[in-house]
C-alpha cells in the first residue's frame, strides 16, 4: 500500500472517517497529524457507530498501530474520555496500539474560555468554531508559550508552567468579561490525566521512521478540510492547523519524499459548518439532505450548510494537496433529484474566476456558474460494484472526478464498509 496522505477536499465532513477506515485494512500505522478534538470522525461498523475525535480510526482494527503526531493539540480529558468509551465498547486500546507525541501541544480550558469569548467579541462576525480551543491553542504554540505532552507528564515542570499560564490567561479572561479559572482545580484534572496518559507518550517521530525502515504502510488520515487549512482556506473562516497534505509532514516529522500518494475525499455534493462564504450554498439541496436526517455535525450537532457540488474549489484542493486519487463519498445523498447541478467557475460580474480567489469578500460576491446533469433517481445504497450503479450516476461521477483533476478510485454509497466502490 505504501505511505498515504488523506485529506479533505472540500470544508471538512466529507466522509473521510469511512476512507480511511477502508483504507486502513491495507496499512499498518494510522497517523493523525493535525487539529484537535474539533474533528469527529463516525465510523459504522455492523450496528454500532462509533465518533472518534483525536484518536486515529484504526483504532477500531486489530494489529493497527495507531499514533497521534507532534502536529496534534490534545485535550488530555477529552483523550481519556475517547479511550475509556472505547474500552467499555470492547475495542483494544493500550500503548501497544496508541501512541502520543511527546511535542504534541496541550489544550487547556482558557483555550477553550478564550474560544468561547472571542467568537462573542466578533458578533456578527463570528467564525462558528467548535468551541474546543483550537484555536488558542495553536496561538499559544506559535507563540512560544504552550504546554506540550512532555510537560503533562513532568509533574514539578507542569506545575510550574501551568501557573504561570493561568496567572496571564486568568487576566485576559477577566478583560474580557470571563470568568477565570482555578490553578487548584485545573492542575488536579490534568495531572490526573498526565498519569493517565504517561504511558502512551513516546517520541513518535523516531518511531515513524524506525517504522518506515522496516517498510511499514503508514496511512497519514487528514482532519477538517482544505478550505479549513490556516493558510489555503477561507481565511480567516478556517481552523488554526494546515489540514492540507503539508501538514501530514509538518505533523509527523515524516518528510514529503517517503510519501507516495494523496488521496482527496470530497463528498458528491459540497457542505460546510461554520461560517464563511460557500458559493453553490443552496436551500434546496440542505433541505432535501436535512430531510433525510443527513447532514449534520458529529462534533457538535450543528446542521451542515449544503449546496451543489463546487468543482471550482475542489480543482483547487488537487492543486495545493497534489491530489492523485479520489475517493468521493455520498453518492446516494443525490438519488432523488431530477437534475444535478455542478459549479464550474464563478463569476463576479463580467469577470470570470476557474480558482477560488484568495480575497475572501471577492469569494463571498462569487455567483456559481453551473452545468447540469440529469439524476439517476435511483437507490444506489445496494450498489457495490462500479456497473452496478447507474449509467447516469457513472457519469456524474466520472465529470467531477474529471473537473477535479484526479483518478476516481472509490465511490462511496453509504456507511457501512461493504457500500464502498473500488474501480
Ligand atoms: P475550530 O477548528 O473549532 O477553531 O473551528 C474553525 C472552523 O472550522 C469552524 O468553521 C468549524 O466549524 C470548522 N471545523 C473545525 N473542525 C471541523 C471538522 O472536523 N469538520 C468540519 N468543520 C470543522
Amino acid at each position: 500500500m505504501a505511505n498515504i496522505i488523506l485529506v479533505g477536499a472540500q470544508w471538512g465532513d466529507e466522509g473521510k472517517g469511512k476512507i480511511i477506515d477502508v483504507l486502513t485494512e491495507g496499512a499498518d500505522i494510522v497517523v493523525r497529524t493535525q487539529g484537535g478534538n474539533n474533528a469527529g470522525h463516525t465510523v459504522f461498523l455492523g450496528p454500532k457507530k462509533y465518533v472518534l475525535h483525536l484518536i486515529p480510526s484504526g483504532i477500531l482494527r486489530p494489529g493497527k498501530q495507531c499514533v497521534i503526531g507532534n502536529g496534534v493539540v490534545v485535550d488530555p480529558l477529552g483523550l481519556v474520555q475517547e479511550i475509556d468509551g472505547l474500552l467499555k465498547l470492547g475495542i483494544k486500546v493500550s500503548p501497544k496500539n496508541l501512541i502520543l507525541s511527546e511535542t504534541a501541544h496541550v489544550v487547556f480550558p482558557y483555550h477553550r474560555e478564550l474560544d468561547g469569548a472571542r467568537e462573542v467579541a466578533k458578533g456578527k462576525n463570528k467564525i462558528g468554531t467548535t468551541k474546543r480551543g483550537i484555536g488558542p491553542t495553536y496561538g499559544d504554540k506559535a507563540a512560544r508559550v504552550g504546554l506540550r505532552m512532555i510537560d503533562l507528564i513532568h509533574p514539578a515542570r507542569f506545575a510550574e508552567k501551568l501557573k504561570a499560564r493561568i496567572a496571564e490567561n486568568n487576566a485576559v479572561l477577566k478583560a474580557m468579561g470571563a470568568k477565570p479559572l482555578s490553578f487548584a482545580k485545573v492542575h488536579a484534572a490534568y495531572r490526573a490525566a498526565g498519569d493517565r496518559l504517561k504511558p502512551f507518550v513516546a517520541n513518535t517521530v523516531v518511531l515513524l521512521h524506525e517504522s518506515s525502515r522496516r517498510k511499514a504502510n503508514i496511512l497519514f488520515e487528514g482532519a477538517q478540510g482544505t478550505f479549513l487549512d490556516i493558510d489555503h482556506g477561507t481565511y480567516p473562516f478556517v481552523t488554526s492547523s494546515n489540514t492540507t497534505s503539508g501538514g501530514a509532514c509538518t505533523g509527523s516529522g515524516v518528510p514529503p519524499n517517503r510519501m507516495d500518494r494523496v488521496v482527496g475525499v470530497m463528498k458528491a455534493y459540497t457542505t460546510r459548518v461554520g461560517e464563511g462564504p460557500l458559493p453553490t450554498e443552496n436551500a434546496e439541496v440542505a433541505d432535501l439532505l436535512h430531510a433525510m436526517g443527513r447532514e449534520f455535525g458529529a462534533t457538535t450537532g450543528r446542521a451542515r450548510r449544503c449546496g451543489w457540488f463546487d468543482s471550482v474549489a475542489t480543482r483547487h484542493a488537487t492543486m495545493v494537496n497534489g491530489i492523485d486519487e479520489l475517493a468521493i463519498t455520498n453518492v446516494d445523498g443525490l438519488d432523488t433529484l431530477d437534475t444535478i447541478k455542478v459549479c464550474v467557475a464563478y463569476r463576479v460580474g463580467a469577470k470570470k474566476y476557474d480558482y477560488v480567489p484568495n480575497d475572501i469578500e471577492t469569494l463571498a460576491q462569487c455567483q456559481p456558474v453551473y452545468v447540469e446533469f440529469p439524476g439517476w433517481k435511483t437507490d444506489t445504497t445496494r450498489a457495490r460494484k462500479w456497473n452496478d450503479l447507474p449509467a447516469k450516476a457513472r457519469s456524474y461521477l466520472k465529470a467531477i472526478a474529471e473537473l477535479t483533476g484526479a483518478k476516481l478510485t472509490i465511490a462511496s454509497v453509504g456507511p457501512a464498509r461493504a457500500q464502498t466502490i473500488f474501480l
